[in-house]
C-alpha cells in the first residue's frame, strides 16, 4: 500500500514535469467536468427550488442535505456568503442564468438581518448579526452553539459588494444604492463595532481571534469605504480598517501564522484557516507585501509550507508523498471531529492559493524570494536563491518557477481527483486512512470551493476589490471601535422592525435527573421553538447540587408578551423525549423591567437510563 502510494507520487511528478502536456490535459478535462457538477451541486442546496433541500426558503443556502450524523440542514451565514460570492463571480464571468439566485439571496438576507436570535437582537446594537446559523426557512435556531461568529457579516458584505460593483459598472447604481447598500451598511457597522471582540472561529470550536475572520473584516472595511464613496453614502465603521489591518499582522509568529490568538487551547495554531483567509481576500491587482496578506505574501508562503508539511505527516493517505508534492489537507493536526480527516474544500483551497499567487507574480512581472519564503520555493525549485526574479521568456528562471508552482497547485487538484467519487459528489471529508468520503454528503461549501479553484486554474480572476486603497496600519495597534448604525433594509424586503424590547427571563426548574439526561424549555413563541423540540432552549445543570436539583437557562423574551411553556426531558439511548403534563404560562414584564426568574418543579413522568453507554 505504502509502496504503491510512493509509485503514484513519483508517477505524478514524472507526468507533470517530464511530459506535462498529457497530464495537464487530463487534469483540465477532469476539472472542467467536476466544476459543472460542483456548480449544480451548490444550486441543488439553495431554496426554494434546490432539488436536495425541500423546505428551504427562497435565497437560503443549506449547508448540506444531511439531517443526521451530522445534521447540517441549516443555513449558515458564512457558508452562504462564500457560496454566493462564488455564484456572483460566475455570473460576472458570464453565467447570466444565476442572477435570480443573487436577487433571492439579497431579499433573504435583508429579512434575516432582523431576526432576533440567541446572539441578540438586530436593534438597537446589531448583536443579532453575529448569529452563525438559522433554520432553512430563515427563522431562529435556539440550540446551544458556538456564538457569536463575527466573520458572517464581513463575508456577506463582501459578496454583496462584489455584486454592487458590477451593478455600478452596468448602469444600475440605483439598485446598488437603494436596495443593496442598506444591507451592506448594517454588516459593515457590525464589523466596525465588534472586530476587536472575541468570537468563534470558522470551525465553530474556538472562542478567540481568528486570522480568517480578521482578514475578511479588513477587506470588508477597505472595500466598503471605496463603495460608500462611489455611491455617495457614508460608512462610519470603515474608519476602523487600518486598526484591523494592524491587528492582522500580529498572527505571524516569525515562522507561521497562528490562526487563533487570544486563546490558549493547547494547539499549535497551524490551521487551514490560514489559507482560506488569503484566498477569500485575493486581489489580482495587489502587491505581494500588502498588509491585507495576499496569497503571494512571503509570510503566507512560509506558512503554506509549514501547514502542508504538517498534514504530510498527519494522514496515512499522505504517507511517502515528498515535499513539493500535493497532499490531502484538513483543518488542523489535532482535529478529532469525525476522527479528524482531510477536507475536500481545504485540499482544493491549497491549489487555489497557489494559482492565486502565480497570477499575482505574473501580473506584477516580478517575484521577490526572501529568507522567509525561501524554504517554500526550495521544495519545488531547488536552485532558487534569495533575490528578485524579473519576468522573462519561457526559459527564464521566473517562468520556470511559475511553472513549478503551477505544477505544485495541480498536484493538489490531482489529490482531490483521486478521492472524489466517480459521480463527482463532494462530501465534507474523506477518510485519513482509506480516502473514502465521510461526514456530511453534498456539502455546499465543498462545491463552492471546487468552483472557485477551477476559476483560478482557468485564469478567471474577480476584478480588483481595491486592496491598493488600504491605508497603511499605524505603527502601534489600538483596539478601537465605532458605534454602528443599524436600520432594517426595507427596500430589499426587511420588515420594518422597530426597537425590540426584551426582558431577561431566567427559567429555573427543580428536576432530579440521571447522568446523561438533559432538559429543555419549549413553548409557543419563536424564542422557545414553537413547540418544536429540536428548536427548544437547552438548559444547564451548572447549579445542580444534592440539596437542589436545579436546571436553568437565561433567555430574552419580548416585553409584555404572554408565553405558554413547559419543560422537556431528553433521554439517553435514543429513548423518546418526555414532556411535562402541565402547560405553564408566564407574562413577560413590561419594557425596562429587571430580570425575572421562574421557580418551577418538574411536573410529569420521569425517565430512566437505558444504560446503553456502559
Ligand atoms: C437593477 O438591479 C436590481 C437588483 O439586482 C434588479 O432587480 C433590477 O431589475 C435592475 N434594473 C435594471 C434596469 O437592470
Ligand atoms: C484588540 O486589538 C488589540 C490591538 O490590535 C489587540 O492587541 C487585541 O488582542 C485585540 N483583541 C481582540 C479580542 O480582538
Ligand atoms: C476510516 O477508515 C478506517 C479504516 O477502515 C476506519 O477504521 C475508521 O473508522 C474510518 N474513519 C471514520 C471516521 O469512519
Ligand atoms: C455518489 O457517490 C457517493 C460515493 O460513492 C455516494 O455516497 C452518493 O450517494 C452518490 N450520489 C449519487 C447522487 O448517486
Ligand atoms: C418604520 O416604522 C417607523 C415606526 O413605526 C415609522 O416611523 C417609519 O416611517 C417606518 N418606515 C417605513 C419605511 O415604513
Ligand atoms: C400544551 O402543550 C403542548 C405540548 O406539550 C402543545 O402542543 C399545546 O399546544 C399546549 N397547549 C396550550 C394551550 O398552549
Ligand atoms: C426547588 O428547590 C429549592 C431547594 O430545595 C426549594 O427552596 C424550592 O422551593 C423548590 N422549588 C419548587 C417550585 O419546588
Amino acid at each position: 500500500m505504502r509502496f504503491s502510494v510512493e509509485v503514484i507520487g513519483l508517477l505524478t511528478c514524472f507526468l507533470s514535469q517530464a511530459i506535462a502536456a498529457p497530464g495537464k490535459r487530463d487534469l483540465t478535462s477532469f476539472t472542467a467536468a467536476e466544476r459543472a457538477i460542483a456548480l449544480q451541486g451548490a444550486l441543488n442546496n439553495i431554496g426554494p427550488d434546490g432539488v436536495k433541500v425541500p423546505g428551504a426558503g427562497a435565497g437560503f443556502v443549506v449547508a448540506s442535505p444531511s439531517k443526521v450524523n451530522p445534521d447540517y440542514f441549516y443555513t449558515w451565514t458564512r457558508d452562504s456568503a462564500l457560496t454566493l460570492k462564488m455564484l456572483i463571480d460566475e455570473f460576472i464571468f458570464g453565467n447570466t442564468a444565476l442572477q435570480s439566485y443573487i436577487d433571492d439571496y439579497i431579499h433573504a438576507q435583508a429579512k434575516l438581518q432582523t431576526v432576533s436570535n440567541p446572539s441578540g437582537t438586530f436593534l438597537p446594537a446589531g448583536l443579532g448579526l453575529g448569529e452563525p446559523k438559522f433554520q432553512v426557512d430563515g427563522t431562529r435556531f435556539n440550540g446551544a452553539w458556538g456564538r457569536p461568529q463575527r466573520d458572517g457579516p464581513a463575508l456577506r458584505a463582501i459578496a454583496l459588494m462584489t455584486y454592487s460593483n458590477w451593478l455600478i459598472k452596468n448602469g444600475n447604481s440605483t439598485a446598488a444604492k437603494t436596495i443593496i447598500w442598506p444591507i451592506i451598511a448594517n454588516d459593515l457597522s457590525y464589523v466596525g463595532e465588534y472586530w476587536n471582540q472575541t468570537g468563534f472561529d470558522l470551525w465553530e470550536e474556538t472562542l478567540g481571534s481568528s486570522y480568517f475572520t480578521i482578514q475578511n473584516q479588513a477587506r470588508a472595511l477597505i472595500e466598503g469605504a471605496q463603495l460608500a464613496h462611489d455611491l455617495g453614502v457614508t460608512c462610519p465603521g470603515c474608519v476602523q480598517a487600518p486598526e484591523v489591518l494592524c491587528f492582522l499582522q500580529s498572527f505571524w509568529n516569525g515562522e507561521f501564522i497562528v490562526s487563533n490568538i487570544n486563546i490558549d487551547n493547547g494547539r499549535t495554531g497551524i490551521d487551514g484557516n490560514s489559507i482560506l483567509g488569503p484566498i477569500a481576500i485575493f486581489d489580482i491587482d495587489a502587491y505581494c507585501d500588502s498588509p491585507t496578506m495576499q496569497p503571494c505574501h512571503s509570510n503566507n508562503l512560509a506558512n503554506f509550507k509549514v501547514l502542508i508539511d504538517t498534514f504530510r505527516a498527519t494522514y496515512a493517505i499522505n504517507d511517502g508523498i515528498p515535499e513539493g508534492q500535493g497532499v490531502a489537507v484538513g483543518r488542523y493536526a489535532e482535529d478529532v471531529y469525525m476522527g479528524g480527516n482531510p477536507w475536500y474544500l481545504i485540499t482544493t483551497a491549497a491549489a487555489e492559493f497557489l494559482y492565486d499567487a502565480v497570477a499575482q507574480w505574473k501580473a506584477r512581472h516580478v517575484l521577490i524570494v526572501d529568507s522567509t519564503s525561501l524554504a517554500f520555493f526550495q521544495d519545488i525549485y531547488p536552485s532558487v536563491t534569495v533575490r528578485q526574479y524579473n519576468s522573462g521568456n519561457a526559459n527564464s528562471p521566473f517562468a520556470q518557477i511559475m511553472d513549478a508552482v503551477t505544477a505544485y497547485a495541480d498536484s493538489f487538484v490531482a489529490v482531490a481527483e483521486k478521492y472524489i467519487p466517480s459521480n463527482g459528489s463532494l462530501a465534507e471529508q474523506f477518510n485519513r486512512t482509506t480516502g473514502v468520503p465521510l461526514s456530511a454528503n453534498d456539502l455546499t461549501w465543498s462545491y463552492a470551493a471546487f468552483v472557485t479553484m477551477a476559476q483560478r486554474r482557468a485564469g478567471q480572476y474577480p476584478a480588483s476589490w481595491g486592496s491598493r486603497n488600504a491605508i497603511a496600519p499605524p505603527a502601534t495597534c489600538a483596539g478601537t471601535s465605532t458605534t454602528g448604525v443599524y436600520v432594517p433594509a426595507i427596500a430589499a424586503g426587511a420588515p420594518n422592525v422597530t426597537s425590540t424590547c426584551q426582558v431577561n427571563v431566567i427559567f429555573d426548574v427543580n428536576a432530579t435527573t440521571y447522568y446523561g439526561e438533559n432538559l429543555y424549555v419549549i413553548g409557543d413563541t419563536d424564542d422557545l421553538g414553537v413547540w418544536d423540540v429540536s428548536n427548544s432552549l437547552p438548559m444547564g445543570a451548572g447549579g445542580y447540587t444534592s440539596e437542589r436539583p436545579l436546571w436553568s437557562v437565561s433567555a430574552y423574551l419580548n416585553a409584555g408578551e404572554e408565553v405558554n411553556y413547559k419543560y422537556v426531558r431528553q433521554e439517553d439511548c435514543n429513548q423518546p423525549y418526555i414532556y411535562e403534563t402541565v402547560n405553564r404560562t408566564l407574562t413577560v414584564p413590561a419594557c425596562g423591567s429587571a430580570a425575572i426568574t421562574t421557580n418551577d418543579a418538574w411536573d410529569g413522568p420521569v425517565g430512566t437510563s437505558g444504560n446503553c453507554g456502559s
